[in-house]
């Protein structure tokens, strides 16, 4: 009997985690990324846990640095409204973001800048209210990027997005990553089950 009732509740977690949907990327769209490795970690993770999980790369979304005109004349261009419609589609937002000179990288901020519009050109917070993002770093330095951390934080809980407490930062990180891209440190992979473990079940 207590059986049969444990694989209920395994069955039940499953599908409720199934109905969550996840989107992950990196604020990077560097070949070699350490902070792609970490975010590819974390949606394995996601998946494990039985979200619907989709991994995208910046690379594949070019868009232009945010300017009134571009969005005046042209309106939204294409690759933000897909970017954008991703995150309203998703339930929880994995972010990877490296850290340049103390801060989360342009690319990642001009995609939050488009993704905090409306297709018709005003602010918009549906990318980001009632979503829950989790979010981390990856860096060669010692602090693992953490200052960026502080930075993101702040910008996606301006524009109404819930940021988990935990965040994970990975230091040393051109020796964090084994040959098949896994994270090396048991420490760094407990924080990561728990950060994204967080952001999709709230416990
Ligand atoms: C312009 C620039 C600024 C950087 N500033 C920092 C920094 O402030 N802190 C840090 O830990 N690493 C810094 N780095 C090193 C990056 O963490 C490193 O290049 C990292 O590999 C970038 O992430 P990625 O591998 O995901 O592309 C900087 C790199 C560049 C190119």
């Amino acid at each position: 009997m207590l059986k049969w009732m444990m694989i209920l509740c395994v069955a039940l977690s499953a599908t409720l985690s199934a109905e969550i949907k996840v989107l992950a990327f990196a604020g990077s769209t560097r070949e070699e990324s350490v902070n792609k490795k970490l975010v590819f970690e974390a949606a394995s993770i996601a998946a494990q846990l039985g979200a619907t999980v989709t991994v995208i790369d910046l690379k594949d979304y070019p868009i232009p640095l945010y300017d009134g005109d571009i969005e005046a004349k042209e309106g939204m261009p294409n690759t933000a409204v897909q970017l954008r419609r991703l995150m309203i589609e998703s339930d929880v937002i994995l972010i990877a973001s490296p850290e340049f000179n103390g801060s989360l990288s342009a690319l990642l901020k001009n995609a939050i800048e488009w993704a905090s519009r409306s297709e018709n050109a005003g602010p918009s917070r549906e990318a980001f209210k009632g979503k829950k993002f989790a979010i981390m770093s990856a860096s060669p330095g010692s602090s693992g990027g953490a200052k960026g951390l502080v930075h993101l934080r702040a910008i996606i809980e301006n524009v109404g997005g819930k940021v988990v407490p935990q965040q994970v930062a990975v230091p040393n990180a051109y020796n964090a990553f084994d040959e098949n891209g896994n994270l090396k440190e048991e420490k760094i992979k407990i924080e990561l089950q728990e950060l994204v473990q967080t952001a999709i079940t709230g416990k």
